[in-house]
């Protein structure tokens, strides 16, 4: 029986539940995860307690408890995006640019306008409620230079009871002279809001060069120092994307081995570091991602979108490199993390690997957690982990449920929803065992 002290935040979600214990090394590797086909979760003021098969957990519950019932749909851990810009939601989907003259021609414009608080307010609330509608429960979200734009978006993430990591960009050249910071406002800012927001809650602080093509050395030297004084703070950039982007670097710092090497060079890599792509990298700057427990964010859609190119994850796996899967809104075209999945399958497909949908779930959610260091709070059902978690409807769409009639394991079933899923997917989203969105009902749309 559930002891006494544990009744008062009690609930019970009865349903479908998939979660990861580790990363599979093959789509047969069972003990990586645990699927109960009818299992119950049971949370106690926002942490799991446990989750197992209903039939055995049922007789230890006060017989008093209301049981959630989501029979029929699928219960998991919150979905994890380890990289998104929110200031791009206006500008997703800009047609006809790579990388460097997309953030001329569309991103910089629109960064610009994060000056005001009130248009960053407005922008963060819309982001991290799209977030929550398409089951993301925690990211690591670039805002601008301005501070403003972080305020706004921890204020939001913090109304909301959301997880979530972010921090000033620093940016002092190649960019409008409006997104310019120097060396000394960057590191003053930066030190300002690491002391107002660093550990508030749930929320992480991230010490943000933008990319290397837009600091001096002096600013990379000065991001390097706030890392060190704040060691328990995460670090967040962009690197090898696009090899114009490749050569532009090597152009700026001829001093340099690789790109990454420059990040490497200003003491940038280090456990809690996270850099976006990561496309154009050699095997010595993968042996120095793998030493420094410094983790790559794969961008699929993006990649896909800005026509960068292919991500290779299992050589990132095999040299022992973290991952985690993100968005890159707005270079990303979905908010999905369903159908970034779908983008992550095809750019692996091109290499000649196939993800499994074991490992792309795991990607999504405690392979995210693990990128961001996070695996000891959040990615899957382990007792006492945070309860963000989502319920998906495996009916969603007439061509989801016709196609899921068809499938005989809950692989192939989680295959199909990473190839077919995407927000119409999302029945609910809990954080901290709360419920933060729900689907509409059809009659209400
Ligand atoms: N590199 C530097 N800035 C950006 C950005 O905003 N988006 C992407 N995709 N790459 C970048
Ligand atoms: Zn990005």
């Amino acid at each position: 029986m559930i002891s006494t002290e544990h009744r008062t935040g009690l609930h019970a979600y009865r349903g479908a539940i998939f979660h990861c214990l580790k990363q599979a090394t093959e789509e047969t590797d069972h003990k990586a995860v645990e699927y109960f086909e009818d299992g119950l979760l049971l949370v106690n003021d926002g942490r799991v307690v446990q989750c197992g098969p209903f039939v055995q957990l049922r007789k230890a519950l006060p017989q008093d408890l209301p049981i959630k019932d989501y029979s029929g749909k699928l219960i998991m851990p919150g979905l994890i995006d380890c990289h998104s810009h929110y200031p791009q939601t206006d500008v997703i989907a800009s047609h006809g640019k790579q990388l460097l003259d997309w953030l001329e021609t569309y991103t910089y414009p629109a960064e610009e306008k994060f000056a005001d608080i009130a248009h960053a307010e407005h922008a963060a609330a819309f982001f991290l409620d799209e977030l929550l509608r398409n089951g993301t429960t925690t990211a690591l979200v670039m805002p601008t230079i301005h501070p403003v734009s972080v305020d706004a978006i921890f204020s939001a993430a913090q109304k909301r009871n959301m997880r979530l990591l972010s921090g000033k960009v620093m940016m002092d050249r190649n960019g409008p002279k409006n997104l310019l910071d120097t060396p000394q406002s960057a590191y003053r800012e930066s030190k300002q809001l690491i002391e107002k927001w660093h550990r508030q809650g749930r929320l992480d602080y991230a010490i943000t060069p933008r990319f290397a093509p837009t600091s001096t050395d002096q600013q990379l030297k000065i991001a390097g120092q706030l890392a060190q004084e704040h060691p328990d703070t995460y670090v967040h950039s962009h690197v090898a994307e696009n090899q114009q982007e490749v050569d532009w670097v090597a152009k700026l710092f001829p001093w340099s081995r690789s790109y990454l090497d420059v990040y490497d060079h200003f003491g940038l890599l280090r456990e809690r570091a996270i850099y976006a792509h990561g496309i154009y990298l050699d095997d010595k700057d993968m042996n120095r991602l793998q030493e420094t427990g410094a983790a790559l964010a794969f961008c699929p859609s993006s990649n896909n979108f800005l026509g960068s190119g292919l991500f290779d994850l299992k050589h990132a796996h095999e040299k022992g490199v973290k991952a985690g899967l993100a968005t890159d809104v707005g270079g990303g075209t979905s908010f999905s993390l369903l159908q970034t999945l779908s983008d992550a399958y095809k750019v692996q497909q091109h290499l000649g690997h196939s993800l499994s949908s074991v490992q792309g779930f795991y990607l999504a959610t405690l392979g995210g957690a693990k990128a961001l260091c996070l695996e000891d709070k959040l990615g899957n059902f382990e007792t006492d982990q945070e309860a963000d978690f989502i319920v998906m409807d495996l009916a969603a769409t007439p061509l989801i449920e016709r196609r899921l009639a068809q499938a005989n394991s809950i692989q192939e079933k989680l295959f199909a929803m990473m190839m077919l899923g995407d927000d119409r997917a999302i029945s609910a989203t809990y954080i901290l065992g709360e419920l933060a969105y729900t689907k509409p009902a059809l009659s209400e749309v």
